[in-house]
């Protein structure tokens, strides 16, 4: 077990609806610890960029509309094997699949509209984190 970062965004569905908070005391709950946190408006560049390995898939286009919609919450998590610790208290990416007690499970609308993403491994949470934050603003 090592501590580790990983990158995490609250999505447009979840901002739109004041569920930055509820959505924190999960991660909180969980152990992991919020060491860099920004409320942003993505840029269709931004988004662009951040989902360009989706680029090919047929939601490519509704993906980079759905967040840049609403502003979203960029952070950095960190934990004892914080990717894999995330990515159980987010849940399975479509809701329906997701476990009880989990953030999609609990609040997430739809696979499109599933109020957080999170990175899928240690080597793309650094380059994400890079993509929005400096690091001088993370915190530990
Ligand atoms: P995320 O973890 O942010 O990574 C890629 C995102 O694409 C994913 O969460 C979903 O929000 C979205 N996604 C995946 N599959 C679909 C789909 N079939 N239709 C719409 N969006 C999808």
């Amino acid at each position: 077990m090592t501590v580790q970062r990983t990158f995490s965004i609250i999505k447009p569905d979840a901002t739109k609806r004041n569920l930055t908070g509820a959505i924190n005391a999960k991660f909180e709950e969980a152990g992991l610890r919020i060491v860099a946190q920004r409320r942003i408006h993505l840029s269709d560049e931004q988004a662009k960029k951040f989902y360009e390995v989706h680029a090919e898939r047929p939601f490519y286009g509704e993906l980079v509309e759905f967040m840049t919609s609403e502003p979203v919450v960029v952070q950095v998590l960190e934990g004892e094997d914080a990717v894999a610790l995330h990515r159980k208290v987010m849940g399975a990416t479509n809701p329906a699949e997701a476990d009880a007690g989990t953030v999609r499970k609990d609040f997430a609308l739809s696979i499109g509209e599933n109020s957080v993403h999170g990175s899928d491994s240690a080597e793309n949470a650094a380059i994400e984190i890079a993509q929005f934050f400096t690091e001088d603003q993370i915190v530990g």
